[in-house]
């Protein structure tokens, strides 16, 4: 990133010391800058005291009471918003609906009375599993309506994936659909649930909502349609005043190990800095056309498709399907029949879109866009800027936006509200105000400008996430004690000499495909589980549109022979284990794997060949392994895969 300086650098379009300033200022006294925030939500009671700092465990507006639900949709039915559309929703199918904030408001009462109605208390946990459908945000506001913490879990994961998020935290009821269309195909998910609650003694119900009318099993007495427990749900459930850190939702997402970490989010916290980043980043008024075109089976759904836009009374499109189906203009169609004026989306979305090249986008009117957003992985500068120039026609600015299912929501970008300062393509530019973040080397010190290091935020925030859940020493482990006293999000980056961020990518087992989280692990112990595999090592390879792929290098026990047979069914196996997000795109079979003495597989030297870069220097190599027998391990990679390249 050495030429980070002398990327294209767009046109400014507001000054940009107002915002340093208030950057500046907020973090003077960060404690009534965001008690000044938070007095914009609806409180039962307020608060006692904004922060309560135990390192490393923060808890925000401490003794104060709210709903977030009263917060998403009650204070918008006693205005003139009750007849705004809260959600235009088109399915895969074509179907339309539009939910007002009044019909928004109705929904959750009735499901959240259906949810007491099947025995559900305060701090009991509900899974929800769903297409994108409006019923996904009724969902998880009816479980908040009534303090049960919920669980979404990602459409596009295999049964055994739910069941060990299900048992994890416990989940008494899992809220699904029949199905959801995806490419023009009905996924089955109610047989994914069935058998994900086969091994989850603690789900005593399952509503399905109708979503593609296919024939599905019903079990007696366990599974209920939505809507034969809807006409019976009473109109209104009084939202229940709950703890500022009472628990909103348990957000399963992978880490270093094989065994996703539950991210657990307060309900206060959460949503003062929801609601902050909201305003700041996406500047939305209300005549805007938002959308977030994430899936709300991760954060940023959570965050700026429900929680955010809702309590900003917004009208955001949500669209269930494929980007390209029927057509690749498909999102371009969508953008000109709603008028959207703010799309914020991913990378590797943009970079298949590109793909099509510019003639599609030129068949529509894009005329309604004025604000473009990107999250979830570093934007390429090629990506950005066709972004810019074709899509934002040249006058849209680009929110590059950093953040993590542990921050809660966008920490660092440019903010067309407070003062957009210029932007560059392929830098999220500065930290909101509130927001204290670094660069440091292996020690922790400050870098100087221009040297790529590890990006940590050095105090609290409200969004931050409470503790893992069931697990606050791996919370303790991981985030905080690789740089006492800073968080550390697993991140690389460094910054210009203008002091611009630039993030470069995981530091970590962590690896990003087409902007899904995935860790190594979690992916070679779902090829270790099956019969003929000895050992894998699985790193992501650099790839043109989904940022990464998955590659698997196996070792095999004696019984099996390698062969394409063997390599197919070995991405079926992953497939079914965690779902076709993680499904390898190669598999090479290797004759050993480079370890050090102690046994640990290599993973720099496994991310090097995936990726055809140099090895390094091997006599550095940690734990003192043996370099000739690393080069031979080097060389049976290679060859791997090689043979099966060519083969
Ligand atoms: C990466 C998604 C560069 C980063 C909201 C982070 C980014 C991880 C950006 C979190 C960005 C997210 N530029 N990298 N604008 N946004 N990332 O939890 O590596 O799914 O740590 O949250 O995505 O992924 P997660």
């Amino acid at each position: 990133m050495s030429d980070a300086g002398k990327l294209p650098v767009a046109r400014t379009y507001r000054p940009r010391e107002q915002y340093l300033s208030l950057q500046r200022d907020s973090l003077l006294d960060p404690e009534s800058f965001w008690a000044g925030i938070a007095g914009q939500l609806v409180w039962r009671r307020k608060w006692d005291k904004v922060l309560q700092w135990d390192p490393p465990f923060a808890q925000w507006f401490v003794g104060g009471l709210l709903n977030a639900s009263e917060n998403a949709v009650d204070r918008h039915v006693k205005s003139w918003r009750e007849n705004k559309a809260a959600y235009l929703w088109e399915g895969e199918n074509g179907d339309r609906r539009t939910i007002t904030y009044g019909e928004l408001y109705q929904e959750v009462n009735r499901l959240a009375s259906v949810l007491q109605k099947l025995g559900l208390r305060k701090g009991d946990t509900v899974a929800i599993y769903l297409p994108l459908v409006p019923e996904f945000p009724i969902a998880m506001l009816a479980c908040a309506r009534i303090g049960l913490p919920f669980t979404v879990v990602f459409s596009g994961f295999s049964a055994k994936a739910l069941a060990e998020r299900i048992q994890d935290c416990g989940a008494k009821v899992v809220v699904t659909a029949d199905g959801g269309y995806r490419r023009g195909k009905v996924l089955d998910l109610k047989t994914v649930v069935d058998d994900a609650v086969k091994d989850s003694p603690s789900v005593k119900h399952v509503v399905v909502f109708r979503r593609t009318g296919h024939v599905v099993p019903m079990i007696e007495g366990r599974d209920y349609w939505w809507h034969d427990l809807m006409a019976k749900a009473s109109s209104y459930v009084a939202p229940v005043p709950l703890e500022s850190t009472h628990l909103l939702y348990i957000l399963y997402t992978s880490g270093t190990t094989g065994k996703p970490k539950g991210v657990a989010h307060s309900t206060a916290g959460y949503l003062v800095f929801a609601y902050a980043t909201q305003e700041w980043v996406f500047d939305a008024k209300d005549d805007d056309i938002y959308w977030c075109t994430a899936d709300i089976g991760w954060v940023t759904g959570h965050t700026y498709v429900v929680f955010a836009p809702l309590m900003h009374g917004l009208t955001s499109v949500m669209y269930e399907g494929a980007l390209d189906y029927p057509e690749p203009d498909r999102w371009w169609d969508i953008v000109e029949r709603y008028r959207v004026s703010i799309l914020y989306t991913a990378p590797t979305a943009i970079r298949s879109l590109m793909r099509y090249g510019d003639k599609l986008p030129g068949q529509h009117d894009l005329d309604s866009l004025r604000l473009l957003g990107s999250v979830g992985e570093p934007i390429n500068p090629a990506a950005w800027q066709w972004y810019f120039d074709v899509i934002g026609q040249g006058r849209c600015p680009i929110v590059d936006t950093w953040w993590q299912t542990e921050t809660g929501g966008i920490m660092i970008s440019p903010s067309p509200r407070l003062g957009l300062v210029p932007l560059k393509a392929g830098s999220a530019t500065f930290p909101l105000p509130g927001i204290e973040a670094d660069v440091v080397d292996e020690k922790g010190n400050p870098l100087p400008p221009s040297e790529k290091g590890f990006l940590v935020i050095k105090r609290p925030w409200p969004g931050m996430f409470m503790t893992l859940y069931n697990d606050s020493e791996r919370y303790r482990e991981v985030y905080w004690t690789r740089f006492p006293g800073f968080y550390y999000p697993g991140d690389y980056a460094l910054r210009d000499a203008e002091g611009y961020f630039w993030l470069l990518g995981r530091a970590d087992e962590v690896i990003k495909v087409a902007g899904h989280r995935l860790g190594t692990r979690e992916v070679e112990d779902a090829l270790v589980s099956h019969p003929s595999v000895a050992e894998a090592a699985v790193a992501g390879k650099p790839d043109p549109v989904k940022g990464e792929t998955i590659v698997a290098f196996v070792t095999l026990r004696k019984v099996a022979n390698p062969s394409n047979h063997l390599s197919e069914e070995l991405k079926q196996h992953v497939r079914r284990m965690i779902g076709p997000i993680a499904t390898p795109e190669s598999i090479y079979f290797a004759r050993l794997l480079p370890k050090t003495r102690s046994g640990k597989i290599m993973r720099r030297v496994i991310k090097a060949v995936a990726a055809g870069g140099p090895i390094g220097d091997l006599s550095t190599l940690e734990d003192g392994a043996s370099v000739d027998e690393i080069r031979e391990a080097i060389e049976a990679l290679r060859v791997a895969e090689k043979s099966t390249k060519s083969s």
